[in-house]
């Protein structure tokens, strides 16, 4: 029988769910063009975890030496290993300094040089000269509260510009057609327990990533992949998931994240006898190499009894040495955070940090416009029709097997923007929304009504907690074939829980306990994917270090790995890896030769 709740139906040309950085810059970019538009949102837009990304946003300016954005591209590229496509990773590249442009002439308050232009600091596997040069400084911000500015800036900037904000609606399912459409999604409004079903031409999906599947995050609690559980619940793919980043410095204990920009600035990593091990494993670029390098070194240094404190199981962060206007001036959010998390006076002691779950390489498979894609053997690249995905959420894939830092923010503006670019060529304001399929409708709120009502056995903490513990043993930053075997094994059990549940909480109103559920529903499908795609891909490539298969092998592995979650099930397909460029060499593109895969050293 179908649960019997009211609801109310919206009709926009465009419905945005997430309103991070992503999701604003899509927002707003729909909006300018004057599609009907409407950005639904489970916290208030400012509070969006873009809010706390620090140390910046990359682009080619050459603001702080010689730069180009073909360099940039050839730091993508390498920084994947190879796994990411070429066609999306050139678009990024190249559109970046425009996408920056934007940003500033918006509004948002970039630090400044002396001469007055965007503030540029090093991050990690940004070079020059197609990795021959020393690090280059790429990336722009706003002293190491780039996300909150920009966040801010955009949120604003919608509003300016008419687009409708529903804050603190939670979106449970989307809406698609028999034929496979996407019309809308249907949504429950926190704070009044009223239901509500938003109707559009074109859906996007910018609800970040699944960071909360983990034990230890510097996500924020609110990153529970709703929106790859949306899509695996509609049959459609989740792509390249065992891709997950440890961020080097998280603080130990807490997680909260220390921004890789503290190195850009000066900053860098001892071990137990006071070594620069760094110096090591990557000679040249040493503690800016990628975080998969440094994330790993880390781990060995530990491994191998090197390890500083009491338990010999961190790594010391040194900033002490940097003069104190600087940190106050370009480092002020992590001088802060460590005196809170750590109770560290940067200017005085190092910071204990060790590598922490960061952000989701993988995500629902798009083209480069951000539209999604329901990836079969004969058509690797159709289409979903009135569906797409930007941020962390989607995967383009610019990222491939490994981020370079600073390389998020950069993707959340310049994907968000293209979306808003493809709606305005493929979205009709003048014809009719999609005539809403009922069904999927009367699903969506059954499958609400059976989990507030659910009576099982197990709570949804006790659960969640069993998921974050297994996936921080057995997908982490080294994987075996024996610990990612005992990691399938595990989470295909924890996912049957799901039906055994208990929730106490039936009211509506501001039901956490309920939320807290359907976030779980939608973090199990995307944990699932993580360790089942990693346990099947046996080789070593970016952030997936198999001891047991130490080499990349590009041969049989330089393929996305597609998942379509059913319950506890996962099946995996492979599509190829996207090899095209968007300019020719005439026109001023990267050569083939450039970007053939090679050794990945530092
Ligand atoms: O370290 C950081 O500031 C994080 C940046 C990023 O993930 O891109």
């Amino acid at each position: 029988m179908t649960a019997a709740y009211e609801y109310e139906t919206h009709e926009y040309d465009v419905v945005v769910v997430g309103a991070g950085g992503a999701g604003l810059r899509a927002t707003l970019g729909m909006a300018e063009q004057g599609l009907r538009t409407a950005c639904v949102t489970k916290v208030f837009p400012t509070r969006s975890h873009t809010v706390a990304a620090q140390g910046g946003i990359a682009a080619s300016l050459s603001n702080m030496g010689p730069d180009h954005w073909q360099w940039h591209m050839y730091d993508t590229v390498k920084g994947s290993d190879w796994l990411g496509d070429t066609d999306a990773m050139e678009y990024l590249a190249r559109e970046a300094p425009k996408a920056v442009y934007e940003l500033e002439h918006y509004g948002v308050p970039f630090s400044r040089t002396e001469e007055g232009k965007i503030y540029q600091r090093p991050f990690g596997g940004h070079t020059t000269e197609f990795g021959e040069g020393p690090a280059v400084q790429r990336t722009c911000a706003a002293a190491d509260r780039t996300g909150h500015a920009i966040l801010h800036t955009l949120y604003g900037q919608s509003l300016k510009n008419n687009a409708e904000f529903y804050v603190e609606y939670f979106a449970i399912d989307l809406i698609m057609s028999d034929e496979g459409q996407c019309q809308g999604v249907v949504c429950w409004k926190l704070d009044d327990g009223t239901m509500h079903v938003f109707n559009a031409k074109m859906v996007v999906l910018a609800t970040g990533g699944y960071g909360r599947a983990y034990f230890s995050a510097t996500s924020a609690h609110t990153c529970t992949g709703d929106g790859g559980g949306m899509v695996a619940r509609a049959g459609l793919a989740l792509q390249d998931m065992e891709f997950v980043q440890f961020h080097p410095t998280g603080i130990y204990g807490s997680g909260c994240l220390i921004t890789e920009g503290a190195r850009g600035e000066g900053g860098y990593l001892t071990n137990s006898e006071g070594e620069r091990f760094m110096e090591r494993y990557a000679p040249q670029y040493k503690d800016l190499a990628p975080r998969d390098y440094v994330s790993r070194s880390m781990t060995m240094e530990i491994r191998e009894g090197r390890g500083v404190g009491e338990h010999g199981d961190h790594i010391h962060l040194n900033l002490s040495h940097l003069p104190s206007e600087a940190l106050a001036e370009r480092l002020p959010g992590i001088s802060e955070s460590a005196k809170i998390f750590a109770g560290v006076d940067v200017t005085k002691e190092p910071i204990p940090v060790l590598p922490t779950v960061h952000y989701n390489m993988g995500g629902i498979p798009t083209n480069y416009w951000g539209e999604v894609l329901n990836p079969t053997a004969d058509d690797p690249t159709a289409v979903v029709p009135g569906l797409m995905a930007v941020g962390e959420a989607g995967c383009a894939s610019v990222h491939g097997a490994n981020r370079l830092g600073s390389n998020s923010l950069i993707d959340l503006v310049v994907f968000g923007r293209a979306a808003a670019i493809r709606a305005g060529k493929v979205v009709d304001a003048g014809s009719a929304n999609p005539v809403l399929n009922q069904s999927q409708i009367d699903k969506a709120f059954d499958r609400f009504d059976g989990l507030r009502h659910a009576k099982g056995s197990i709570s949804t903490a006790d659960l969640r907690l069993e998921m974050q513990r297994t996936m921080q043993g057995d997908a982490a930053v080294f994987r075996t074939s024996e610990t990612m075997a005992e990691g399938v094994t595990k989470m295909t059990a924890i996912a049957a829980k799901l039906d055994d549940l208990a929730v106490t909480d039936r009211s509506l109103v501001w039901n956490s306990d309920l939320m807290e559920t359907l976030e779980l529903t939608n973090l199990m499908p995307n944990a699932l994917a993580t360790i089942v795609g990693a346990e099947a891909r046996e080789e070593s490539r970016g952030a997936h270090a198999h001891e047991d298969f130490t080499t990349r092998d590009d041969e049989k592995w330089r393929v996305h790995t597609v998942s379509r979650v059913d319950g506890n099930k996962v099946d995996l397909t492979y599509r190829p890896v996207i090899t095209d460029r968007l300019t020719t060499e005439a026109e001023g593109g990267i050569s083939e030769q450039k970007i053939a895969p090679k050794a990945r050293t530092f």
